[in-house]
């Protein structure tokens, strides 16, 4: 059964028309257009599908959109205009560390929410963080470096 489920949507209030099960990729990608968050496992597994709810990092491929009513999402695109995503897509090309690009936009919203809670993260905190981040092309090394790079060029970013 399609109901009207409200929530705000990169601080913009919204209604999807859905049924309450409908995963929230679906939506977020079909009826708002929103393709920056990605599919990729569509089981939980890959972090291609990550977005902010209520400003913490979630699959958005195991969330459905009935989960999000009165809620708080924030995509990539509600991202873009910040400075720290200006600052860790900078870091992430300097790096090295965007090659096919298909887990990028996840990977900014997972390592987004990590500088802005901890700024200063260990290599340790911040291979833990994005360890749901799967990439096939880089080797982590060059993602690890590049937040890394973002977390001391950050000033007042996050
Ligand atoms: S598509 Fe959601 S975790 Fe892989
Ligand atoms: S850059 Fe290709 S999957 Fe990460």
């Amino acid at each position: 059964m399609t109901v009207s489920i409200p929530f705000e949507l990169n601080g913009v209030p919204v209604e999807a028309d859905a049924s309450l099960e409908t995963r929230l990729v679906d939506v977020l990608r079909e009826q708002f257009k929103l393709t920056g968050t990605k599919e990729g496992c569509g089981e939980g597994e890959c972090g291609a599908c990550m977005i902010l709810l209520d400003g913490q990092p979630v699959l958005s491929c195991i969330t459905a959109v009935g989960a999000v009513r009165g809620r708080q999402v924030t995509t990539i695109e509600g991202l873009r205009s910040t400075t720290g995503f200006a600052v860790l897509s900078q870091a992430l090309n300097d790096a090295g560390a965007v090659q096919c690009g298909f887990c990028t936009p996840g990977t900014i919203v997972t390592a987004y929410a990590l500088l802005r809670d901890f700024p200063m993260p260990d290599e340790k905190t911040i291979r833990e963080a994005l360890a749901g981040n799967l990439c096939r092309c880089t080797g982590y090394n060059m993602i690890v470096e590049a937040v890394t790079l973002a977390a001391q060029k950050r000033g007042d970013a996050w």
